[in-house]
């Protein structure tokens, strides 16, 4: 139990003297953290309680503060309408830095999990496409919740669902057949393709059978047609080697990469399981499943020349999920515009009788805006995505240059900085929240980066490396009685509680900001506190460091951001 539920269950238990029942849950979601720390670590409002008591809020805290258990608490006081509650300092210090200490992985995970499989469905781009920066979210965004759902017990799969299928594949065939050639393609595979398939929208405008060569090329490809295959296969594998270069940079990995091609087989069971449900209806040739009555825009799934869609190829891909899997829940992280694509896909399976359908759970992220304005897709973008991190790293290089001339493995480190820098400002913010995209910015060592949060990890370490110690050595030191730390080791003890609430919220911005909150307490610590004085106290002090950096690593690493020891 995280320490806001300890609380919690205390209060719950008091509120049932008082012939009211809040399950501890209940009143976890009320606690109030008070901004200053003369009102305690936690706060219990009690206005809610005011009508069915018969009371004012005010006599309320008042009968409700001398109930609460004190065990391991300093104070329980009534202030106002409020209940405040503190922490016993010392205990508490003493508790949470063994934990820590001695198990730091374990630290923050918990079981609750169970094993349950949670496929991830992330980045996903689309073959013969630049990758963009929504792709670069959904990596990220996707990488840090199967980190942070792993850590409560789950089992992610991680689902790389590319864009290899479709009619546009039709109109590349035509277009490369028509303008392309092996070695532009081998040169340039990205650029190339897409400049195939700008090209063809241009020039199908006035030549009208492009269109049905395209269609006949994709039904081809459908019906397994050995030109066509090849030359999807070898698209869609120059492609992912493009691809795959940005994943290499990110250190982030794939369980699988089926994607929508590998439906292809599977739709049949689709559109059988709709027909006869007497679910598909014809509209101007092609078949849907009206969702009026959820609302809804019809589900498109199967064209008038009999061509599968985007959203058939999701169904199956549900299914085909829910059966090898037996998932618990099903994410999916995709831009906030297709929300609408995700709502439809809900509905359709449980018309189709799949309750499991509430288990799917779209993760919408917002868009990366360049001063404000939506980034466009334009040509050249995956070379635009890759370059950003290069850059990044070599802005990077050049601080770490400055900082620590002399540090061994600067390249290393410049690229877990730069790499990191990037990957920490898409987390930090709300997903939700469109956010501007500034180099500077983003790899400034002070400030909200991820940098400096790096930093104040490596600084963490420096000192315990003047010292001689490890965590493991400080395990038992003796309870730390410094006022001043209080805030650095409250927030130590809240870092279980961030973990289940971002994997609540889906929300790796929780742990993003949560590890901001803690360097920044750290170092304002640190800049009026002498650690290494030699005397007795001095190992209390030291546990309290190598706490910090126990856990600022443990939140960078949910994060997919690397922790260098020294920079
Ligand atoms: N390839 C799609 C796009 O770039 C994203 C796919 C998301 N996943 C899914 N199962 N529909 O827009």
């Amino acid at each position: 139990m995280d320490l806001r539920h300890t609380i919690a269950q205390k209060i719950s238990t008091a509120l049932s003297q008082l012939d009211t029942t809040l399950t501890t849950d209940q009143v976890a979601d009320m606690l109030e953290v008070p901004k200053t720390l003369d009102l305690g670590d936690f706060a219990f409002p009690a206005f809610q309680l005011a009508k069915s008591l018969h009371r004012s809020p005010v006599q309320i805290a008042q009968q409700l503060a001398p109930l609460v258990d004190a065990d391991g608490l300093s104070k329980v006081e009534a202030k106002g309408p409020y209940v405040n509650v503190f922490l016993n300092q010392p205990v508490f210090a003493e508790t949470t830095f063994k934990a820590i200490l001695s198990d730091p992985e374990a630290y923050g995970s918990a079981d609750v999990g169970q094993g349950g499989n949670v496929p991830i469905d992330m980045s996903s781009p689309n073959i013969a496409k630049p990758m963009s920066m929504g792709h670069l979210r959904s990596t990220v965004i996707g990488n840090a919740l199967a980190n942070i759902y792993s850590k409560l017990g789950y089992h992610p799969i991680k689902i790389n669902h590319l864009g290899d299928w479709g009619t546009q594949f039709g109109k590349l065939i035509v277009g490369y057949k028509m303008w392309g050639s092996e070695e532009a393609v081998k040169e340039n595979p990205i650029k190339n393709l897409l400049a195939y398939y700008v090209r063809f929208h241009k020039e199908d405008k006035d030549h009208p059978e492009m269109d049905d060569e395209a269609r006949e090329w994709f039904r081809k490809l459908e019906d397994g047609d050995p030109e066509a295959t090849k030359l999807w296969s070898w698209f869609r594998e120059i492609s992912l080697k493009e691809f795959q270069k940005v994943y290499d940079q990110l250190g982030v990995t794939f369980d699988s990469y089926n994607g929508e091609a590998f439906y292809n087989d599977k739709m049949d069971e689709v559109i059988d399981i709709l027909e006869s449900k007497g679910l598909l209806e014809k509209s101007q040739g092609a078949d849907i499943v009206d969702l009026s009555p959820e609302g809804l825009n019809p589900a498109l799934i199967r064209k008038s020349d009999g061509a599968s869609l985007y959203m058939t190829r999701d169904l199956a891909a549900a299914i085909y999920r829910k059966r090898t899997y037996h998932f618990v829940k099903s994410l999916y992280v995709v831009g906030a515009e297709q929300k609408e694509h995700f709502d439809q896909l809900k509905a359709v399976l449980q018309r189709m009788g799949f309750a499991w359908a509430d288990e799917i759970v779209h993760v919408p992220f917002g868009l990366i805006t360049e001063n404000g304005k939506k980034l466009s897709t334009r040509s050249g973008r995956i070379i635009l995505l890759e370059k950003v991190l290069q850059d990044a790293v070599a802005l990077a290089q050049k601080q770490v240059d400055e900082k620590n001339p002399t540090l061994a493995n600067k390249k290393e480190v410049a690229h877990q900085v730069g790499v990191g820098a990037v990957v920490f400002h898409d987390l930090k913010n709300d997903r939700m929240d469109n956010f501007d995209f500034n180099l500077e910015e983003v790899v400034r060592f002070e400030g909200e980066t991820g940098p400096y949060v790096q930093y104040t990890n490596a600084r963490a370490q420096s000192i315990l490396r003047k010292a001689g110690k490890t965590g493991a050595d400080l395990v038992d030191a003796p309870a730390l009685d410094d006022a001043g730390a209080w805030e650095v080791v409250r927030d130590l003890g809240n870092f279980p509680e961030m973990v289940t609430r971002a994997a609540k919220e889906y929300e790796p911005s929780v742990i993003a900001k949560y590890a901001l909150r803690l360097a920044k307490a750290f170092n304002k610590y640190y800049a009026h506190t002498k650690v290494l004085t030699g005397d007795a106290s001095q190992d209390s002090r030291l546990a309290l460091v190598a706490s910090v950096s126990a856990v600022l690593q443990s939140a960078l690493a949910l994060l997919g951001v690397g922790a260098p020891a020294e920079m």
